[in-house]
């Protein structure tokens, strides 16, 4: 509803006319809450079966990033501590999932058994029924794992051995929670290890898991060019593939910290010239080809522009990059909701209306 705050702003004429229209929203309430009920406990608690994840991939839909919180090396570590409100305004904003980013490493000991810290895991599963809660479909995953990009050989065993247990852990969850294997494989973790480790931790985690929908990214960073060198199990046709667009790179990333040399870049923008406009959707036409050859459905895990580049070009570029998306039969997640490349701006305490116009249009 995120016409609501600017419909009830103070100054906004005809007062009757906003009565009946609360009265319109109220009816449209009781009607959308009547179709789209909140699971139970018990739907909840129904371990997967039979899915398809073409309609898996549909349910994720329209999705939000839930970044720099439980992905830092401990939750509010880059300012960002999960409320349950947020998940609130996601859902009521007209999302239909969460994208959760998980760091797992600095949660889970450095030796054999390598078990996961019991309060971490609490913590994690109050932000997966938050979601769930709200009929917002959830996907977790393993993210920032950096060790096992450097040392893929010395980090394997702990990789599977978190798998195992957060696969015994949510056997018996509903099918609208996803696994997503790993985010962004990279440095050592070449292309063909990816291969091999990914298909190691689908074949244990389908031992707890048999009917969940499995979400897979590509090596090299996690961008469509890595789609070719992506091996996935055959037979196994319960798999969402993702990947990452930041394109072009100089605006989106322009002035991140974390990127050497960008704040040469700042001022770029982005004004949806048919240039611009056709360099995205050769990229997405790079990735709907590999996606038709290989029968599977694709989501774009994460993309945004972060907030030193020009709200309006950002805008202009989340806008097309969604409906891009959408006209593929992509779901995707936006990156991200509150912190750098946030839709919502915890200073007003509001949405970043652009973004989330851009993101969700208004009817
Ligand atoms: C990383 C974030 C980063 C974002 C954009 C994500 O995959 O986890 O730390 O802000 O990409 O660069």
């Amino acid at each position: 509803m995120h016409f609501k705050t600017k419909t009830y702003e103070s100054g906004t004429p005809g007062f009757g006319k906003v009565r009946k229209i609360s009265f319109a929203i109220f009816v449209l309430g009781v009607v959308l809450c009547a179709c789209s009920k909140n699971p139970t406990d018990t739907e909840k608690m129904q371990p997967p079966s039979g899915l398809d994840a073409f309609e898996q991939n549909q349910r994720l839909g329209r999705g939000m990033n839930l970044g720099n919180a439980l992905e830092a090396p401990n939750e509010g570590d880059w300012g960002i501590v999960l409320q349950e409100h947020y998940f609130a305004l996601i859902q009521e904003a007209g999302f239909n999932s969460v994208r959760i980013p998980i760091r797992w490493s600095t949660h889970t000991t450095a030796t054999f058994p390598y078990s996961i810290d019991t309060r971490f895991l609490k913590r994690v599963d109050w932000a997966i029924e938050q979601a769930l809660d709200r009929n917002l479909a959830v996907m977790i995953n393993i993210h920032h794992y950096e060790e096992i990009m450097q040392d893929p050989a010395g980090h394997k065993e702990r990789f599977l051995a978190i798998w195992s247990e957060l696969a015994t852990h949510y056997q018996n969850y509903s099918g609208d929670l996803f696994f997503e294997i790993l985010n962004e494989p990279n440095d050592k973790l070449t292309p063909d290890l990816w291969n091999q480790y990914l298909s190691e931790a689908i074949a244990l985690i389908r031992e707890t898991n048999p009917g969940r929908t499995l979400v897979v990214g590509t090596a090299n960073w996690g961008g469509y060019a890595g789609l070719t060198s992506l091996k996935l199990p055959e037979e196994d046709r319960n798999i969402v593939v993702t990947f990452h667009y930041y394109n072009p790179f100089p605006f989106t990333h322009q002035g991140a910290e974390w990127v050497d040399n960008s704040d040469q870049w700042l001022g770029t923008p982005w004004h949806g010239t048919d240039a611009e406009k056709q360099a995205v959707r050769n990229d997405f036409a790079q990735a709907v080809n590999w996606a038709n050859v290989n029968n599977r459905p694709l989501n774009v895990g994460e993309f945004g522009a972060y907030s030193k580049a020009a709200m309006s070009s950002r805008a202009t570029w989340t806008n097309f990059v969604s409906r891009t998306a959408e006209e593929n039969d992509m779901s995707w997640h936006y990156w991200e909701f509150i912190a750098g490349f946030g839709a919502y701006n915890s200073s007003t305490d509001d949405w970043n209306y652009a973004l989330l116009d851009a993101l969700i249009p208004p009817n």
